[in-house]
């Protein structure tokens, strides 16, 4: 009997780090054949992370191109897919997230007809232009798919809001915490000796991501401003930014940030790197998606510089809080973590609501369910049940 063919697409850093879970166990299987298949929507980042989980795509689009456009990384992926799905017949895809890649790939799919199985499905900010595009990307690939992978009950309530049929849902919980468990173990040192030092010194540590597109520009300006009034107001702590390689991020956020010699700007982290950043972290500041689920489950205080999130559950356990991107509630806000021992604490413990580390197995389980070769799995449920306020 031949094997069935899955073919697991993705673009971009996030979605490269949630899906090697996926296709390490679509590869334990027998039962499938699973060529890997890259857009290249980011280039370096990508490759790090590809490189870090030992990945070799079967077929690179290798669409990337510097400062490129939505509507330029949507027609390079569709045209790219499909010209490969003229040689290679998949029998269903996988696309994670809410990327440009995501929402191309899965039209193309659909297009080609060929079954969509969207991982992370059913995350939902309701404002269609916040985060942009992404809400957006999120609620067209619901719309062509036919496997939808919910990491939570919430996300699972959003997408039978919209009608999707529950037959057609598995809760399986976000890969993302698969990917954190296996790298958290690896403790791999620092290619930066700041970073080794500052690890060394049990300085504080405050870590900053932000990329959203949405908060480019001035908002952007005004976090740089922020960091740095932190940066004068304590001078024993550090502020590490692993700068996104978008040249329109850097160019907004680093100018206020020079000659401090209490920051450390680096290159975007391998991710053992920066998982083992964000462990030793006193608070996370980030506009990231990932981040913030990730930085819940070790215990890490994270402020959102946004307005809203698609990630309601780890807000409503009290590990994250909203604080949008204004510059004098930046400061505010990282003070009173950095001030207020009881503030901290409240906001500094462990919580897991978007996995146990089993999300690729239920993944594995709900596809092999779609093809007729067994049953899926019991739904992923947290430890501890989240407040109803989330439904
Ligand atoms: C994309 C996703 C976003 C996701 C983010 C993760 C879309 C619309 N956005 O946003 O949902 O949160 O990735 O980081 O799909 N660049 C490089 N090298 C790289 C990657 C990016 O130089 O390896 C630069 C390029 O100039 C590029 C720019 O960054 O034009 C933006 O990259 P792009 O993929 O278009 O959007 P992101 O903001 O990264
Ligand atoms: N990350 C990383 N190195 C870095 C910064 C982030 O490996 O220097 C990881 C982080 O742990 C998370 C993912 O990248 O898993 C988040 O990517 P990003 O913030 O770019 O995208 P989002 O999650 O917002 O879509």
């Amino acid at each position: 009997m031949t094997a069935t063919c899955i073919m697991p697409i993705y673009g971009t850093r996030p979605e490269a780090i949630k899906m090697a879970p996926i296709i390490r166990a679509l590869r334990a299987d027998a039962d499938f054949d699973c060529p890997v298949t890259v857009t290249g929507q980011h280039r370096e980042m990508l490759d790090q992370v590809n490189e870090l989980f030992g990945i070799v795509p079967d077929h690179d689009l290798d669409i990337f191109r510097p400062r490129q456009t939505l509507n330029g990384v949507l027609t390079r992926t569709v045209e790219g897919l499909d010209e490969l799905f003229s040689d290679v017949r998949p029998d269903a895809v996988v696309v994670q997230g809410d990327t440009t890649t995501t929402t191309a790939a899965a039209m193309a799919a659909f297009y080609a007809g060929v079954p969509v199985v969207h991982a992370e499905a059913g995350l939902r900010s309701f404002d269609l232009f916040s985060p942009f595009p992404e809400e957006a990307n999120r609620r067209m690939t619901t719309q062509i798919t036919s496997l939808h992978l919910a990491p939570t009950a919430q996300s699972k309530r959003n997408l039978l809001r919209e009608a999707v049929d529950e037959t057609q849902i598995a809760v399986t919980g976000n890969t993302v915490i698969d990917a954190l468990l296996t790298v958290a173990e690896q403790r791999v040192p620092f290619s930066d000796p700041q970073l080794e030092q500052a690890a060394d010194s049990g300085r504080d540590v405050l870590l900053v991501t932000t990329h959203r597109r949405e908060n480019q520009g001035r908002a952007m300006q005004g976090v740089g401003r922020a960091l740095a009034q932190l940066a004068s107001r304590y001078p024993e702590k550090l502020i590490v930014l692993p700068a996104h390689r978008n040249p329109v991020v850097r160019e907004a956020i680093l100018p206020a940030l020079q000659g401090l010699d209490n920051v450390v700007v680096t290159e975007p982290l391998p991710y053992g790197e920066f998982t083992r950043l964000m462990d030793l972290a006193t608070v996370v500041l980030t506009d990231s998606g990932g981040v913030q689920e990730e930085a819940p489950s070790l215990g890490k205080p994270v402020l959102v510089m946004r307005s809203n999130t698609e990630r309601p559950e780890a807000v409503d356990a009290g590990t994250v809080r909203l604080i949008g991107t204004d510059e004098h509630r930046v400061v505010a806000e990282v003070a009173r973590l950095f001030d207020d021992p009881e503030a901290y604490r409240a906001m500094a413990h462990a919580v897991n609501p978007y996995g146990d580390g089993q999300a690729a197995r239920r993944t594995v389980a709900a596809v092999r369910a779609l093809f007729g070769m067994g049953r899926r799995e019991p739904d992923f449920a947290p430890d501890v049940e989240l407040p109803a306020s989330t439904s």
